[in-house]
């Protein structure tokens, strides 16, 4: 490789090459330096780059290609749903009129972003089955935090607040369920899953009790598989006086069959960044609105997006509520691309998703079940899980697996979780991929499992083709360089 596009920017560096000159000064200069605090002021110049256009350019173009992301190939990150997102609903999210206005200006001069809002919160009341929907939250995790503030509340209003201390959560679950529950105070219960993978009955009998607050459930759960016994524990929860949560996370393998209202849900989140047009990963900006029955509605967050005539308002007047959970009304630009996604897929259009989503995965279950142990036989959702077993029988691990499909050219899938799936290896094909890239996915893994039969030392060695081989993990969380040192 030629040595210059190899070097860092910082080594490529001469003094005084510029990549941009700003016109002379021709106004009277001010040092500002005195008036800053001392330890504020810098007192040698900062070590930057001097680098000209071409090689700045150079420097982030073959950054971004380094990047492997869903433009670049298949993601099938299980849990995490990396689909491909209609590149129009970017567009629309950065219109003038939607980036150009400030959520401090008079709503009677942003009565089109209100409106929006409105209008997405009744979209997605449909799409949940909820009588009321508050789009604050800007992630899935506070959705969750918010939504048992929301249980919280509904229990003290019944006088048993202190009372019901107990948040019970399948052993399943995603790992922001539990946290969720003890960020808002709950103490966390764990429900064994039953042997068909979903919330065993009888064990959640034995958990309820007059402490109970809650259960929360997302459905499909982690493992891609339907809770069929929905109703039935939607019932038994509700009996002993507790309520019900639904993690919506999974919701792109429901959407136009059934909702969590008609499950018998008390209050939901959504994750607009995961099923609704906003890219998921990297940190944000995310979207978790909650949506609510009528029964929790006077406690959702204030202020409430509300249509009054013609007008849309801003409606602080509900004493009860647990207050604002996010500045101003959580991720507008989320909430745009949500609404343009769903006004673009209509209702048929996103039944079409989760269909998709679901057929996808469970062809690619099928084509793998030959050669990695699937723990689960029934059909799966839009997502699904393998064990590698097998594979660990012959001294490779589930980890190796996932390194051994980057050299295939793929992203790998989301591995040893659940933690209830021993070498668990999670599957998500999405509802936007054709069958050609599913098949060149399974004849991957297929090989893979061959080449463990066969040479198994070589999966200890991958990835062998990438830049980066295996990193310490761990080392980098803790004690990231991110800053360059001569
Ligand atoms: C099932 C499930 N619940 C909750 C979450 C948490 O969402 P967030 O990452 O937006 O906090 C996720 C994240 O992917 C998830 O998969």
């Amino acid at each position: 490789m030629i040595e210059s596009q190899t070097k860092l920017i910082f080594e490529q560096s001469k003094p005084g090459r510029r990549a941009y000159s700003l016109p002379e000064n021709d106004v009277e200069s001010f040092d500002l330096s005195e008036q800053l605090p001392e330890h504020l002021t810098r007192k040698e110049a900062a070590e930057l780059p001097e680098v000209s256009e071409l090689q700045l350019m150079r420097h982030y173009t073959a950054l971004a290609n380094k990047n492997f992301g869903i433009e670049t190939g298949f993601y099938p990150l299980g849990s995490c749903t990396m689909k491909y997102n209609p590149k129009i609903n970017e567009d629309v999210a950065r219109y003038d009129g939607f980036t150009a206005i400030h959520p401090l200006q008079d709503p009677a001069t942003t009565q089109g972003a209100l409106q929006l809002m409105f209008e997405l919160q009744e979209d997605l009341k449909q799409v949940t089955g909820m009588d009321e929907i508050c789009l604050q939250p800007a992630a899935g995790a506070q959705g969750e935090w918010a939504g048992l503030l929301v249980f919280k509340a509904y229990h003290q209003s019944k006088g048993e607040g202190d009372q019901r201390r107990k948040i019970l959560v399948p052993d399943s679950a995603h790992g922001t369920n539990p946290a969720s529950a003890a960020v808002a105070g709950y103490d966390v219960v764990e429900i064994k899953s039953s042997e068909k993978g979903t919330v065993g009955v009888e064990a959640l009998k034995a958990a309820l009790g007059p402490d109970t607050a809650g259960l929360m459930l997302t459905n499909p759960n982690t493992l891609g598989l339907f809770e069929v016994d929905i109703v039935e524990i939607a019932k038994i929860v509700h009996e002993a006086g507790g309520l019900l949560y639904y993690d919506g996370a999974n919701a792109n393998a429901i959407l136009g069959k059934s909702t969590p209202g008609e499950m018998g849900f008390d209050v939901v989140h959504l994750n607009l960044h995961k099923s609704f047009s906003t890219p998921h990963g990297g940190g944000g900006p995310g979207s978790g609105p909650i949506g609510v029955k009528a029964a929790l509605s006077p406690f959702l967050p204030n202020p409430r997006i509300e249509k009054q005539g013609n007008q849309y308002i801003l409606n602080t007047n509900y004493p009860d509520s647990i207050g604002r959970v996010k500045g101003y009304f959580g991720n507008f630009g989320v909430n745009v691309r949500a609404y343009a996604y769903i006004r673009s897929m209509g209702a048929q259009g996103l039944q079409k998703v989760s269909e998709d989503a679901v057929l996808h995965a469970n062809y690619l279950k099928a084509r793998l079940a030959d050669h990695y142990d699937t723990p689960f036989k029934q059909h799966c959702k839009h997502e699904f899980v393998l064990s590698g077993l097998r594979q660990k029988k012959q001294g490779v691990r589930t980890l190796d697996i996932a390194k051994r499909l980057l050299d295939y050219g793929f992203y790998a899938p989301t591995v040893y979780f659940p933690l209830i799936v021993e070498e668990c290896i999670m599957i998500e094909p999405t509802d936007t991929e054709a069958k050609e890239t599913l098949d060149e996915f399974a004849d991957a893994m297929i090989a893979i499992a061959k080449e463990v039969e066969e040479q198994p030392e070589l999966l200890h060695e991958a990835p062998t083709t990438k830049a980066v081989r295996r990193l310490d993990e761990v080392l980098a969380a803790r004690k990231p360089m991110v800053v360059y040192q001569k």
